[in-house]
C-alpha cells in the first residue's frame, strides 16, 4: 500500500476524525470576536495550542488541517505545534487555498484561487510535515444559480490542485461544499449536490487522480438554513447517503463532512444517524470546524485560567463525535457529557 493510502485510511480510523483548525486571519477573527478577544498572533497560538494539547486528543481525532501561520508556530515552551500533533498520534495537515473570490461575470458565485505556485508550496509544507491538505470550493445556491461554470470551474480547480497535492505524496482532501445559507429544501440541496459531485469526479477522473489516495469533504444533503422545513437526522442520512450512492466511487477511502454553519449537537445528531444507517460502501467521518470548536472558545473565552474548561469542552464533543461513527451517539450520552 502507498504511503498515501496508508494516510488517507488513517485519517479515517475507526472512532476517529479531523479537526479543521485552518481558519484564516479573517475567519478566526470573526471567532474571537464572540468572546471579544483580540485577534493577535499570540492569541491565535495560545487557543490553537489549548486545542491540540487537550488530554486524549490522538484518541478521537486523526488529523488537524492548519493554516500556513499555524504550521509555523511554536508552542509557548517552544515546541512546534507540528510536533504537538505529531506526538498526540495525529497527523499534520495543511489549507492550501487562498480562499473564495468573486468568479468573473458574477455578482454571487465564487470561485477558489490559490493554483499558482502550488506546487512549490506543497514541497515545503511536506518538508514541515504536512501529509494531507485541503482546498475547499464553494457552490452558491440562490435563483438561477448554481451556474454550469461555477460548478465546472471549481471541479476543475480541485481536480488540478489534488492531482499536484499526490505528485507532492500530499494526500489530497476534496472539498466542494454546496452552502447551507439560504432558504432552499433538502431536495434543492440534493440536486446540487449530486450535480457537483458528478462533475468533481468526472474532473478528477480527467486528470488521473488517484481515487485511493483521497478523501472527500462534502457537505450534507440538509435543507437551507432559512428554509421553513428542517430536515430530521434521519432525513438528512437518507439522502446524504442517496446522493453519494450515486455519485461517490466505492474506491473512495472515506467521505469527511463539513459542517457548514449545523450547531454542534446537531452536525453530531446527523453524523450519527448516517453511521446507523449503514453499513456504506464507504467509511463516513467528520472534518469539522465550527461544530467542534464552538463550545471550546465559549469555555476559553480568551482567559488562561479556562484553558483547561475550553479543553474539557472540546474533548466532550471530540468524544460525542466519535460516537457518532459507530452509530452509538444519543442525547442521554449529550446529556452525560456536555449537560444540556
Ligand atoms: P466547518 O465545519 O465550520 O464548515 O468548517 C470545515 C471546513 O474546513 C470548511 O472548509
Amino acid at each position: 500500500m502507498s504511503s498515501m493510502e496508508q494516510v488517507a485510511q488513517a485519517l479515517v480510523a475507526p472512532g476517529k476524525g479531523i479537526l479543521a483548525a485552518d481558519e484564516s486571519t479573517g475567519t478566526i477573527e470573526k471567532r474571537f470576536q464572540a468572546i471579544q478577544l483580540a485577534n493577535t498572533e499570540e492569541h491565535r497560538r495560545d487557543y490553537r495550542e489549548l486545542l491540540f494539547t487537550t488530554g486524549g486528543f490522538g484518541e478521537f481525532i486523526s488529523g488537524v488541517i492548519l493554516y500556513d501561520e499555524t504550521i509555523r508556530q511554536k508552542a509557548k515552551d517552544g515546541t512546534p505545534l507540528v510536533k504537538i500533533l505529531e506526538k498526540a498520534g495525529s497527523i499534520p495537515g495543511i489549507k492550501v487555498d487562498m480562499g473564495a473570490h468573486a468568479l468573473p461575470g458574477s455578482s454571487q458565485e465564487k470561485m477558489t484561487e490559490g493554483l499558482d505556485g502550488l506546487r512549490g508550496r506543497l514541497k515545503e509544507y511536506y518538508a514541515m510535515g504536512a501529509r494531507f491538505a485541503k482546498w475547499r470550493a464553494v457552490i452558491t445556491i440562490g435563483s438561477g444559480i448554481p451556474s454550469c461554470k461555477c460548478i465546472e470551474v471549481n471541479a476543475r480547480s480541485l481536480a488540478l490542485y489534488a492531482a499536484l497535492c499526490q505528485e507532492a505524496n500530499i494526500v489530497p482532501i476534496v472539498e466542494p461544499e454546496v452552502l447551507m445559507d439560504a432558504d432552499n429544501t433538502l431536495e434543492r440541496c440534493f440536486e446540487v449536490t449530486e450535480w457537483t459531485l458528478t462533475e468533481v469526479f468526472a474532473e478528477l477522473s480527467r486528470l488521473d487522480v488517484k481515487l485511493e489516495q483521497m478523501l472527500l469533504k462534502p457537505n450534507m444533503v440538509i435543507a437551507g438554513k432559512l428554509c421553513k422545513k428542517q430536515n430530521t437526522p434521519a432525513e438528512v442520512a437518507k439522502a446524504t447517503i442517496e446522493c453519494f450512492r450515486r455519485t461517490v466511487p466505492a474506491a473512495v477511502p472515506g467521505i469527511v463532512f463539513l459542517s457548514g454553519g449545523q450547531s454542534s449537537p446537531v452536525a453530531t445528531a446527523n453524523l450519527n444517524a448516517i453511521n446507523a444507517s449503514g453499513p456504506h460502501p464507504w467509511p463516513l467521518s467528520f472534518s469539522y470546524g465550527r461544530a467542534l470548536q464552538d463550545e471550546a472558545i465559549k469555555a476559553w473565552k480568551g482567559d488562561p485560567k479556562l484553558v483547561a474548561a475550553g479543553q474539557k469542552a472540546f474533548h466532550a464533543r471530540a468524544k460525542l463525535n466519535s460516537a457518532a461513527r459507530y452509530g452509538k451517539y444519543s442525547t442521554a450520552l449529550e446529556k452525560e457529557l456536555v449537560g444540556l
